[in-house]
């Protein structure tokens, strides 16, 4: 339910609930009146009684609005005193404690009771006269000359005045209680739907300002409530991811540090000592001293080549490198990336080969010159760690339902099987790599980005010793 409908639906019930109940209550009075106490508490009795007290009460604000200086007005007199016989009352006036005007016979004793009983406390203000019982109102008059006077209003009290006095103090006494009752069941459950989920979210909302982001927010409570629970989870788990990320940043940062300074030492330790060898003179003859600079030029290359790729995968890692996607032949593709490396390979007395299986021109979007980069580094590696006389590339071209599967198999040393999942983490390298210390040992680390960056997935397969499969999967787009 959504809070503005139990808004209403809460008001309607706290208004209606205490009517009904205060009816019902109402008539139960009535029944057991009428049938336990055998009073007489019928709807024209009921009216009557009505009609007396706010006759009473009309003619007093009568006397109160006119000017009572005109209370010696005959006519004014006349319709006061017509007002109260309507309801069997009657008016006496009295200047100086003299009476000037008299509806009924009355005597002094009486009139005293009368002052009395309006000056008393009681709330009655009832007087019996003769053998009658009337309410009795006074109003204070102050006439022309001056003089003081009083008007007195005596209404009849009928014998079932009291029991409907009770009836209306009982029904608003039912009517007070029951909407007071009602009203705080309703804000219980409004409460207990509104405000206690509120709470908990203020609770929430202040563990995550805090910093704590494990708290789950619990979606409960009215529509709104549940849908602002639902924003705010959301974004719990948003802030929690983006902590995560930047310490994965952090990490990354730490890590690429560490091990490029390591990596980075090695040539320059090299360089230091051939530098040294020159200016101290133990290159003695120009040949020795080409030699050294030559040396010293090579791991200069080799620290510039490491540096170009740690800025690459570095920019790749933080999805700052646009990729200039293009409809691509798979065929015509590998059939140029041969083109570009077997010369170099054939220098190294390796083959290179394209095995097509693909039914047809096949076509997928990559970037060219970034996908290069990534097959020219898988040839590079089944060249560097070639340890067969007669080496061998293969490039085979299958497809599945959705995907183009390429994969680059070599015959060369082979990956143990334990690692051929780590040669994808950014400075693997297998020991023995490492020890020719040639390459920033991020070639595989930057093809994954960029396989996954065209939404692919590269993977490896080792064939122990009898060589390496390295595998890339895309989509495939439709043809034409
Ligand atoms: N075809 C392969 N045969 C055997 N080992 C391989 C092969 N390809 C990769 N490896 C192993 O995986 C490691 C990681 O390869 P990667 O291309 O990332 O780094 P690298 O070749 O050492 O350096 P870089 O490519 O940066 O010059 C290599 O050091 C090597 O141990
Ligand atoms: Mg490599």
């Amino acid at each position: 339910m959504n809070i503005k409908k139990r808004l209403i639906v809460s008001n309607t019930i706290t208004i209606v609930i205490p009517f009904v109940l205060t009816i019902i209550a109402a008539f139960l009075f009535i029944f057991a009146a009428s049938t336990v106490f055998n009073k007489d508490v019928s709807y024209d009795n009921f009216k009557k009684f009505i009609l007396i007290k706010t006759e009473l009460s009309h003619t007093s604000s009568a006397i109160w609005k006119q000017n009572s200086e005109d209370i010696e007005d005959s006519k004014f007199q006349k319709y006061l005193y017509q007002k109260l016989s309507n309801i069997d009352g009657d008016l006496i006036i009295l200047k100086n404690n003299i009476v000037v005007f008299a509806s009924k016979d009355i005597n002094k004793i009486d009139i005293e009771k009368c002052l009395l009983e309006a000056e008393s406390k009681s709330q009655k203000k009832q007087v019996i006269i003769g053998t009658k019982a009337y309410m009795v109102e006074v109003a204070t008059l102050r006439f022309k000359d001056e003089a003081l006077g009083h008007a007195i209003l005596l209404a009849p009290i009928l014998d079932y005045s009291n029991t409907f006095e009770k009836f209306i103090i009982f029904t608003l006494v039912v009517f007070i209680m029951t909407f007071i009752g009602v009203n705080m069941f309703m804000s219980y459950l409004l409460s207990k739907r509104i405000i206690k989920p509120l709470s908990l979210l203020k609770t929430a909302v202040g563990e995550i300002s805090k910093g704590d982001l494990e708290l789950e927010i619990i979606e409960v409570g009215d529509k709104e409530i549940v849908e602002l629970c639902a924003d705010f989870e959301k974004m719990r788990i948003q802030l929690k991811d983006s902590i995560r990320l930047k310490k994965k940043y952090d990490d990354n940062r730490t890590m690429l540090v560490s091990s490029i300074s390591h990596d980075l030492k090695t040539p320059i330790t090299s360089i230091k000592g051939y530098v040294k060898g020159v200016l101290d003179g133990v290159a003695n003859t120009p040949e020795k001293v080409e030699r050294y600079l030559k040396t010293v030029y090579s791991k200069a290359e080799q620290m510039d080549v490491m540096i170009d790729d740690l800025l690459l995968y570095s920019k790749l890692d933080l999805s700052q490198l646009p990729f200039n996607f293009e409809k691509t032949d798979i065929i015509d593709y590998f059939n140029y990336c041969i083109n570009e490396s077997s010369i170099e390979l054939e220098k190294s007395n390796i083959k290179i080969c394209l095995k097509n299986d693909l039914k047809g021109s096949k076509y997928v979007k990559i970037d060219r010159e970034r996908l290069m980069r990534v097959i020219l580094n898988i040839i590079d590696n089944a060249r560097k760690y070639m340890d067969k006389e007669q080496g061998e590339i293969t490039i085979m071209l299958r497809e599945t339902n959705s995907s183009i599967i390429i994969e680059i198999r070599d015959n060369g040393c082979g990956i143990d099987e334990n690692d051929v999942n780590k040669i994808f983490d950014r400075f693997y390298r297998a020991d023995a790599a490492r020890s020719e210390a040639n390459g920033s040992g991020l070639g595989l680390a930057i093809a994954k980005q960029i396989v996954e960056g065209h939404k692919g997935t590269i993977w490896a397969v080792s064939h122990e010793n009898n060589g390496t499969s390295i595998l890339i999967s895309f989509g495939k787009i439709s043809e034409g």
